[in-house]
């Protein structure tokens, strides 16, 4: 198995997760009813994120947190949410890819998951502060 290696890595990686993502019965209902996702613009958006966590490329210039806080406002996130994001993340790397870069993105993964839950689910300061 190969590691991941360039952004055409990272967007086959996108398409695998979000293929898994929407159909999940704990998460899945945030890609398809609290925010219906279009999938044709959402994969080189989120994409550009990895490219930028991962190569250091300056493709993202998003807000990631804010755009979660504004999901969070319409259907809260809880504990079991992230939770499931992650095993599904790195499940998916697994299945794909091995080596340095797999594992620094399952890394960033989570701990930018964990992140999110504890300014989220956890805490009362408001998250674009
Ligand atoms: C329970 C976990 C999560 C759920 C259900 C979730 C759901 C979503 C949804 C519905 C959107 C689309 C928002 C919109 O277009 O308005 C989105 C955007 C995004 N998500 Fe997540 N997300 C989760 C965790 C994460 C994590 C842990 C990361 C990063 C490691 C992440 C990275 C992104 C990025 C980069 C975007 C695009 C932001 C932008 O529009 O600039 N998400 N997410």
């Amino acid at each position: 198995m190969k590691d991941i290696e360039n952004r055409q890595d990272l967007e086959a990686l996108m398409v695998s997760f979000y293929s898994v993502a929407i159909i999940d019965e704990v998460i899945g209902h945030f890609f398809t009813k609290v925010v219906p996702l279009d999938l044709d613009k959402h994969i080189p958006l989120i994409t550009d994120f990895w490219e930028t966590v991962i190569f250091d490329k300056a493709a993202y210039r998003g807000n990631v947190f804010g755009v979660h806080e504004n999901i969070h406002t319409l259907f809260a996130f809880e504990d079991k949410h992230f939770e499931r994001w992650v095993a599904l993340f790195k499940q998916t790397v697994d299945e794909l890819f091995s080596g340095s870069n797999a594992e620094k993105i399952k890394q960033r993964g989570e701990s930018i998951a964990t992140v999110m839950r504890i300014k989220l689910v956890h805490s009362v300061t408001d998250f674009k502060k």
